[in-house]
């Protein structure tokens, strides 16, 4: 069974969440792009919904898919944000910002009622952290931040993109934390939140309420331990 079709399942079971008259938060990734199709189809069987995305990319893909798409500040709450995942443990603790859309999706799903994830089952992990940890830091002194989020992790790595620093579409920069395994991920979210110049982590501590995960023809579904 390929990733593909794991992620595809697992996104559309998501979608059947929607209900007529939701603003729903959508997220960024292959796997979100599976659900902005799913709900494109719904849309145009006559369902209603308004899409705040996560990401410049998640506004375009859901614009090709007719989605109804309205800007964050056109809206104090959401519904429902659905969005996928680098990696999760049992408590649904995640890993995000593999796309570099981390602030925006974080920032969009805790203004949401609810968030669920969709993925692939790979993604659930028994620890977090062989995914490195993406940071979102400002430009201004981004070396300085680097230098103390290197006393927490062994590897801290700016992100590139053709040669130059990859830029979120924020206009931060992103520090990808190697830091194999974390061990206590509410612990490090203050750690890092503490530090000054940085914008937002790719932890997302408790925040997601159920996920769906593609295994093989099936989607199991998973709470929080
Ligand atoms: C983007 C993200 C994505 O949700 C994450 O990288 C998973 O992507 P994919 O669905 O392609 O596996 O956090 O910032």
């Amino acid at each position: 069974m390929s990733m593909d079709r794991e992620k595809q399942l697992a996104a559309e079971a998501a979608v059947e969440l929607v209900k007529d008259g939701m603003v729903i938060g959508m997220g960024t990734g292959s796997t979100a792009r599976f659900a902005i199709v799913k709900l494109g189809e719904r849309v145009k069987q006559g369902l209603k919904v308004k899409v705040v995305p996560t990401s410049e990319w998640t506004r375009a893909a859901s614009m090709e898919a007719g989605l109804e798409v309205v800007d964050f500040s056109q809206v104090t709450r959401l519904d429902l944000t659905m969005d996928g995942a680098d990696e999760m443990d049992g408590a649904l603790n995640l890993i995000k910002g593999g796309g570099g859309a981390l602030f925006r999706e974080k920032i969009v799903a805790t203004a949401s009622d609810r968030m669920v994830v969709f993925a692939d089952k790979s993604k659930l992990v028994q620890h977090l952290g062989a995914f490195p940890l993406p940071v979102e830091v400002n430009p201004f002194g981004w070396q300085v931040v680097a230098a103390k989020i290197a006393k927490l992790c062994p590897q801290v790595v700016l992100r590139q993109k053709e040669g130059k620093p990859f830029l979120s579409d924020n206009q931060g920069y992103i520090l990808d934390c190697h830091f194999g395994v974390i061990k206590n991920p509410p612990a490090l979210e203050l750690e890092l939140k503490a530090v000054t110049g940085v914008m937002e982590t790719g932890l997302f501590i408790r925040i997601a309420k159920m996920a769906f995960l593609g295994d093989g023809e099936n989607v199991v579904e998973v709470v929080p331990k």
